[in-house]
């Protein structure tokens, strides 16, 4: 068993801090290939990226979500794009591949919601029939990352049920 992937699986947190340092080509590269990659429903991959790097979309894109800093202070965004058609847990699991391939060569990430994604839309010339609500920042972790604001995680108790739902799971 590959223990230190499993135990990056488990430590992969939102990081809203970042170097000034640009994100390496390569990395990026490296990023969006695993982002290609991604399984979906049917194999039908609908989705598509916009890969911000100047710091004008960059802004307007942030102004179009509510808790976006984590956008303006990243080197890079990567938007994700929903095609006609495209499905929820499929965006998310792009998002996610996305995150752990960054966290693989050293790039950390936060997902970012994009409320206004009419706007967002606007900014970035997508289509009528395209929307882009999810971003994900990317740039090297500064010192003062920290940790998330929100906390860790449910206990399992609270979570896992067996065989058949029981609503009072985790309160006895
Ligand atoms: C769908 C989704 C939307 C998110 N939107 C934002 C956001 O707009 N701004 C932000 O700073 N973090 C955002 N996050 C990051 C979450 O706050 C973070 O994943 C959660 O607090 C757990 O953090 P941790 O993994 O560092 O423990 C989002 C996460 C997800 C999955």
């Amino acid at each position: 068993m590959d223990d230190a992937s499993y135990r990056r699986i488990l430590s992969l947190r939102a990081v809203r801090h970042f170097t000034d340092r640009p994100l390496d080509p390569q990395h990026l590269e490296m990023i969006l290939e695993a982002a290609r990659w991604t399984g979906s429903a049917k194999n039908r991959q609908d989705w598509s990226f916009v890969v911000v790097d100047d710091p004008q979309v960059k802004a307007a894109v942030a102004a179009t979500g509510d808790f976006t800093d984590p956008l303006r202070r990243a080197p890079v965004a990567i938007l994700i794009v929903e095609e006609p058609g495209g499905y929820e847990f499929d965006s998310g699991r792009l998002a996610q591949n996305i995150m752990l391939a960054a966290d693989a060569v050293g790039v950390a990430t936060c997902p970012v919601t994009l409320h206004r994604h009419h706007d967002t839309a606007t900014v970035v010339g997508l289509p009528e029939d395209r929307r882009c609500r999810f971003a994900i920042a990317l740039g090297y972790a500064a010192a003062r990352s920290g940790r998330s604001p929100y906390g860790g995680r449910k206990p399992p108790a609270q979570l896992i049920h067996r065989n058949r739902y029981r609503p009072s799971a985790g309160t006895e």
